[in-house]
């Protein structure tokens, strides 16, 4: 194993902690992992049915030759799973096989699995243990850490759900090599923003090691998962509720979210993370908060991510402005950023988020736009 380091998430007041370990082939030790942190008499490891093809079965395999009985569950890819009514099919299967309160929740895959069954885990029989072995490059930088699990439900995406964090989280970065290239993407994005909020020298890293991590280099993904794992872990472990130094973590999704809405979900969540955080910096810059040149430096890295550094066509920026002011991150009707110093530090404010006057966001938006217009290249449909 070339790669091996443990991260400790610290334990809220009410929640006990646990550890992230990271090293390449780890999966394959699953088994003997497993019995440190958690005693259960079955296992319940879920998957969706692309990772379970991958990896799932593989896993499940392994524990029940470990000695640990494991049965496999699986429901289709993509965000279309992460439902009341698939929660209610994996419960009633679970239910079904026999699960009881001695079991153990295992999920396997992206960060649409690990929420799922995270809810599964937190609601089956009133809460059982659950294990993480996230597979993409969201589910390992940035869903597995931080403990909420919940789905999508009509009015909005994740607004049914609870904290219930992990016992342990296996990490191995081998995995990220069946990764498409365009899911690679949308885990930097968070990567970057992790360097954008806390660590200048891993930003600048990060701009060296991008190009290796989107071609799927084994070295070079696992150093970018651990040290984005040590951020976010060592934020959330001082604020496992949300209520202050959390909230750092929502760089660039003001404008973000707004954008993910106003294209109605065509747009992945990194690729609109990524689009906020340089229109952010450009609201940063106009204010005199943000140091001259920061959003041109984040608009240089979402280009090597291949993904938009303007406002695609098609979104009217009206909307996107309307929509800042609907989102569940906002206090009371204003919405609220968190405005960058400088790379890698954010400007401090008194609960990490600030004012920022609609005219400015407005103006960030139509020149934006305008210059996404001047291009001939792209719309929101092939951004
Ligand atoms: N709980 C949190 O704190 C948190 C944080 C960020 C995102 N999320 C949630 O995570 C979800 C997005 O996660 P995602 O992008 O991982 O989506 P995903 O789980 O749908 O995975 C993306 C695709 O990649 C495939 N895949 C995963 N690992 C693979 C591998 N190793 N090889 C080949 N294919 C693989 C999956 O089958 C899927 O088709 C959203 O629902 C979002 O709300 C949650
Ligand atoms: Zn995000």
């Amino acid at each position: 194993m070339l790669l091996e380091d443990t991260i400790q998430v610290q334990a809220g007041g009410w929640a006990r902690g646990y550890p992230i370990r990271v090293g390449n082939g780890i999966r394959r030790s699953l088994p003997s992992l497993i019995s440190g942190h958690v005693k259960a008499h079955r296992y319940a490891v879920m998957a969706d049915e692309q990772v379970a093809a991958l990896y799932g079965r593989e896993i499940s395999e392994g524990l029940n030759r470990g000695g640990k009985k494991a049965s496999l569950f699986t429901f289709p890819p993509g965000e279309g799973s992460k439902t009341r009514e698939e929660w209610a099919r994996l419960t009633d299967a679970m239910l079904e096989a026999g699960f009881g309160r001695d079991c153990a929740v295992v999920a396997v895959g992206g960060g649409v699995t690990g929420d799922l069954a995270g809810f599964v885990a937190a609601t089956f029989m009133r809460g059982v243990p659950f294990v993480q072995v996230p597979t993409s490059l969201v589910a390992m930088i940035d869903s597995s850490v931080g403990g909420k699990a919940g789905v999508d439900v009509p009015s909005g995406k994740n607004l049914v759900g609870a904290f219930h964090p992990p016992r342990l989280v296996v990490v191995d970065p081998e995995v990220a090599v069946t990764l498409p290239r365009s899911e690679r993407a949308q885990g930097l994005a968070e990567a970057v923003k992790h360097g954008a909020i806390l660590d200048p020298v891993y930003l600048a890293d990060l701009e060296t090691n991008i190009p290796c991590v989107m071609n799927g280099e084994v070295g070079a993904t696992g150093r970018v998962v651990v040290r984005s794992i040590e951020i976010k872990a060592g934020v959330v472990s001082k604020d496992e509720r949300e209520s202050g130094l959390r909230k750092i973590l929502n760089f660039g999704h003001t404008l973000g979210h707004a954008v993910e809405t106003a294209a109605d979900y065509a747009l992945p969540h990194g690729t609109c993370v990524a689009l906020g955080m340089v229109l952010e910096a450009r609201g940063g810059e106009k204010l005199g908060i943000t140091r001259k040149g920061t959003s041109e430096t984040l608009a240089r890295m979402v280009g090597l991510l291949e993904l938009p550094t303007e406002v695609p066509l098609g979104l009217d920026p009206q909307r996107v402005l309307k929509l800042t002011h609907s989102d569940e991150r906002g206090r009371k009707g204003r919405p609220r950023y968190v405005l960058l110093a400088q790379l890698g530090k954010v400007a401090p404010s008194d609960d990490w988020g600030q004012d920022v006057p609609d005219e400015i966001v407005m103006e960030i938006l139509q020149e934006s736009s305008g210059r996404f217009s001047g291009r001939s290249d792209s719309s929101v449909a092939r951004a």
